[in-house]
């Protein structure tokens, strides 16, 4: 198509948007064929930032780009967009307590909920990545309540991307050789890194991870571990979160999302749960999911042991709890 599409970045002017946004204007995240504009929102303190990522934009001369607009107007950044990367918020700093972060993160995202409500596509699909991402999204969802449910999801895809390159390493196969591990629940620590119904494509036939690796302890361990640390594990190496790996996975999750996932293959998104597997109703919990033509489907009738069940239950209460914390934030 010709058209170009409107996608908004909030955060901008951060580190994830840096990387973020050459992506998306090099057709990344909507395919090499669409022409987007791009709606970059950042706060007034970043506003020289900001410009200073415009004028780069400026500078790249990408043929795809039709148009830039930087602002720190919610409200002139949400006009029209189709897609919305949330990617701004408040970080934790040292001495914070946690409802300190949720307390600024959720008033932010019931603000922006309203600008999106009023502003933007009434079509547009919302992807949360700032933290606490599923509480955000959720949030998002309850103050928007024109957008169908559907439309509002967070990002798990790094910490699912996080996984298949565990195996990857582990099994000494191609990336693009694995599929179909799954992340559950909360985009935290509590999260479920499930490897059981993994698969590797080995000269043409799909072996499970558990045959293929044949330990237990490293699979129900280790991988487990560094999947659910792999953020702190960055931080510690490159003094900074991960940025790059984080802005490619915003582009496989929406590219996955607006052009459908390939048969036989599912990834992880924040979504509404409907009570799939277990999962509490009314929060955004990560499943895996199919998508075709622009909507994403909830997996179903995957066999899920006694163990997982568990820790499937202890990410979801996170969740339950999560939410209750922010609507006491909501009411202060
Ligand atoms: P950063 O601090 O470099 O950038 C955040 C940007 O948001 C800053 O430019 C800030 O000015 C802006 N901002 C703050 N309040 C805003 C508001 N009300 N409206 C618009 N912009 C606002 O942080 P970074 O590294 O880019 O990370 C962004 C967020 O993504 C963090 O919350 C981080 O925890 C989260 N994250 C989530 C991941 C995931 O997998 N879901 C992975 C990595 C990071």
């Amino acid at each position: 198509s010709s058209e170009p599409v409107r996608v908004m970045v909030t955060g901008a002017a951060g580190q994830i948007g840096y990387a973020l946004v050459p992506m998306i204007a090099r057709g990344i995240l909507l395919g090499a064929d669409q022409p987007v504009i791009l709606h970059m929102l950042d706060i007034e303190p970043a506003a020289e930032a900001l410009n200073g990522v415009r004028m780069e934009l400026v500078d790249s001369a990408f043929p795809l780009l039709k148009g830039v607009v930087a602002t720190t107007n919610v409200e002139e950044a949400c006009k029209g967009v189709q897609v919305a990367i949330m990617v701004g918020g408040f970080p934790r700093k040292e001495g914070m307590e946690r409802k300190d972060v949720m307390t600024k993160n959720v008033s932010i995202y019931k603000a922006q909920a309203s600008a999106l409500e009023k502003f933007a596509d009434k079509d547009c699909k919302v992807v949360v990545v700032a933290n606490p991402a599923n509480t955000n999204a959720l949030i998002l969802k309850e103050f928007a309540p024109k957008f169908p449910a559907k439309n509002i999801t967070c990002l798990t895809r790094l910490d699912h991307n996080r996984a298949l390159g565990q195996i990857a390493e582990r099994t000494g196969a191609a990336v693009s050789d694995v599929k179909n591990a799954i992340i559950w629940g909360n985009h935290s620590s509590s999260q479920y890194p499930d490897v059981n119904h993994a698969v590797v494509n080995v000269d043409g036939k799909e072996v499970p991870v558990r045959e293929l690796v044949k330990d237990d302890a490293w699979l129900d361990g280790e991988f487990v571990k560094t999947v659910q640390q792999r953020g702190a594990a960055i931080i510690k190496a490159r003094k900074f979160s991960s940025a790059l790996s984080a802005a490619s996975s915003v582009c496989d999750h929406v590219r996955n999302w607006v052009k459908g996932t390939p048969e036989g293959t599912w990834v992880s998104m924040g979504v509404l749960s409907d009570g799939s597997y277990g999962a509490p109703k009314d929060v955004i919990y990560s499943f895996p999911v199919t998508c075709k033509s622009g909507e994403w489907t909830i997996v179903q009738g995957l066999k899920i042991d006694d163990a997982s069940q568990k820790l499937l239950d202890i990410t979801g209460q996170e969740l339950v709890d999560e939410k209750k914390l922010a609507y006491e934030c909501l009411k202060e």
